[in-house]
């Protein structure tokens, strides 16, 4: 039974599994009310908040699971990537927690974890796993990347009948150059006032609209044909809305209504002509189908028995229909998580750390957060 602790960014969580496959508790306390008024997450209020969150947040995870202390067998935490003193915070608490306990601490990459979260669900609901070699795309407001993901040699089989202590090696197929994708959602959001964060917002809107209005182009990736670029269509965005003066009042009456709380998509929706769905649709498709484009196609090179997407932009709607559609059509298997494990959680956390408690793979009291932790 292994407390997961996940504090990379904004949302202090913790969450108790039984053998990297039972899901006992999964809290999340998430700070976006805090960094909403910035448009985006400030580094200092998130390390704050999470030294005031915590403590319950465990506290809760415990509780829920109907499990004390000492019944855990070991204590996960994230080291990295994310913001130093955030992970720090999670860090701390988990190494502390840990020596006082005598329990074993294991060090997590959260990328490690937001893979982990599609076998964890996969397992918990007894579903169809995922076949391996497979490829994933970790795509959130932090990453866009594409890993190769295969079963260590002698681990168990590739059919994974044992994923959940499986050790899996990864290598880096592709990467974003500049932009995340979910922070390009989250910037044109903010140029259009659709509020933060602006992923579930332009999810919905973006149904009204005609995809074709408006074109972006693809970004030409010389040299990795699998890397991103999303900073080009957040420009585009931008030159868009100055040669068109005539967005101006509407945007200024959303901002206008996110001040007064107004927040919620039907809300903005009101306040959005046939034009701006248009532009929301456009922008949307071209995100879109960049990074189902890629995706397959890297599969497709590596042969790869399935597609694995993860991250808080696996919500997307859109997304996840187009993955659908195109992979069926070249005979590939996508697996996404549910909404609660596609964006940052502790479950995942507490899931990737179960090989490493199995190879007794433990970390000591030297850990260090790793802003810049690589998964490969
Ligand atoms: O994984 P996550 O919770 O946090 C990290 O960034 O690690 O992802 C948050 C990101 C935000 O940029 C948000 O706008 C985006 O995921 N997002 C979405 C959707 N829901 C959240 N993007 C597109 N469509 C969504 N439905
Ligand atoms: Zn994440």
């Amino acid at each position: 039974m292994i407390l997961g602790i996940e504090s990379s960014c904004d949302e202090t969580a913790a969450a108790v599994v039984c053998c990297g496959r039972k899901i006992l508790s999964s809290v999340v306390s998430s700070q976006i009310d805090i960094h909403r008024k910035f448009g985006g997450v400030v580094p200092e209020l998130a390390s704050r908040e999470h030294l005031r969150q915590i403590v319950p947040v465990v506290r809760e995870a415990l509780e829920q699971a109907s499990v004390s202390l000492a019944d855990l067998d070991a204590v996960a935490v994230t080291q990295g990537p994310g913001l130093v003193g955030a992970l720090l915070v999670g860090i701390t608490y988990g190494k502390a927690l840990a020596s006082g306990l005598r329990k074993p601490l294991i060090s997590v990459n959260h990328l490690e974890g937001h893979i982990h979260a599609v076998f964890l669900e996969a397992h918990s609901e007894s579903r169809r796993q995922p076949e391996l070699p497979a490829l994933c795309l970790i795509v959130s407001g932090g990453h866009t990347i594409l890993y190769s993901v295969e079963c260590e040699a002698g681990s168990a089989s590739q059919s994974l009948d044992s994923a959940a202590t499986s050790r899996f090696v990864y290598s880096r197929i592709g990467g974003t150059r500049d932009d995340a994708a979910g922070e390009a959602y989250d910037k044109v959001a903010r140029m259009l006032s659709l509020g933060y964060p602006g992923g579930p917002v332009i999810d919905q809107l973006a149904a009204d609209g005609n995809p074709e209005a408006v074109r972006f182009n693809d970004p030409k990736m010389r040299g990795n044909p699998f890397d991103f670029s999303f900073s080009g269509i957040k420009t585009a965005m931008l030159y868009h809305l100055r040669r068109h003066p005539e967005f101006e009042p509407e945007i200024a009456a959303r901002k206008e209504a996110l001040a007064r709380g107004k927040r919620q998509a039907a809300q903005l929706r009101a306040l959005c002509s046939p034009a701006t769905l248009d532009l929301i649709a456009s922008f949307q498709s071209a995100v879109v189908n960049n990074l189902v484009t890629r995706s397959l196609g890297a599969a497709e090179q590596l042969r790869a028995k399935s597609v694995l997407v993860s991250g808080g932009v696996a919500a997307n709607r859109q997304l996840r229909r187009t993955f659908e559609e195109e992979a069926r059509k070249r005979r590939l298997d996508v697996f996404f998580p549910s909404r609660q494990l596609s964006t940052d959680n502790a479950a995942m956390i507490a899931a990737a750390a179960y090989p490493k408690y199995v190879a007794k793979d433990f970390a000591d009291g030297s850990l260090n957060a790793e802003p810049n932790l690589p998964l490969a």
